[in-house]
């Protein structure tokens, strides 16, 4: 579905990163520091994190989205390491990164809890988790976003799963988002950043 969705010339989501993520990308800390970016898609936001230094992994199930996203890379002269794996099932090392980036992750609810933990695990202690997704209340809506509820976190799960990390925001507001022509506008989000202790 995706791999169909991203052959095209253009960029789904545009080239530019998520505003949620440029507005708290600091979080990370003085670059370089190592960046998980988990379904990149066509990767506009690892390589804007790439852009300010750190060094990103961009995770994706589509391989013609990672393409897309070394060939941003390229374009933008900075280095991006692409894996191509399903969230639901991939164990990444533990303690391994710095940051964790997920921006509109939307994998189903029965595999979501292997993907906290395993966030949770590839953290190291101070390492911080940015997320943002749409929630429930985005389903009927035709501005972006899943068909269904089944893909979409709330912040009671996400406060839920990330309980033991220290939670610096964690709310459900509306805010325009638009983003190429993936993401069309006022849309129903989850903003979350939590750090490991
Ligand atoms: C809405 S797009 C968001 C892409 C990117 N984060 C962005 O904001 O531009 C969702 C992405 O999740 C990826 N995805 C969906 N299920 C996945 C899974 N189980 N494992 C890895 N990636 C997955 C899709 O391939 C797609 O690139």
């Amino acid at each position: 579905m995706w791999d169909e969705r991203y052959s095209t010339d253009d960029y789904l989501y545009g080239t530019e990163p998520n505003d949620f993520l440029r507005e708290h990308a600091a979080l990370i800390g003085e670059p370089p520091r190592d960046v998980l970016c988990l379904a990149d898609g066509e990767g506009r936001n690892g390589v804007y994190l790439a852009g300010l230094g750190h060094r990103v992994t961009s995770v994706d199930a589509s391989a013609v989205g990672l393409k897309k996203a070394a060939r941003l890379a390229e374009e933008k002269g900075v280095a991006l390491t692409t894996l191509h794996a399903d969230l639901t099932e991939h164990e990444f090392a533990a303690e391994s990164v710095d940051a964790v980036v997920s921006i509109f992750c939307h994998v189903p609810a029965a595999g979501r809890p292997h993907l906290h933990r395993q966030v949770i695990q590839a953290l190291r202690p101070g390492g911080v988790l940015i997320l943002e997704a749409y929630t429930p209340a985005q389903v009927p809506r035709d501005t972006g976003g899943p068909d269904t509820p089944d893909r979409t976190p709330t912040a009671a799960e996400l406060d839920a799963a990330y309980a033991e990390l220290a939670i610096e925001l964690s709310r459900e507001c509306e805010r325009l988002v638009v983003e190429g022509r993936g993401h069309t506008g006022p849309g129903c989000v989850v903003q979350f950043i939590a750090r490991k202790r």
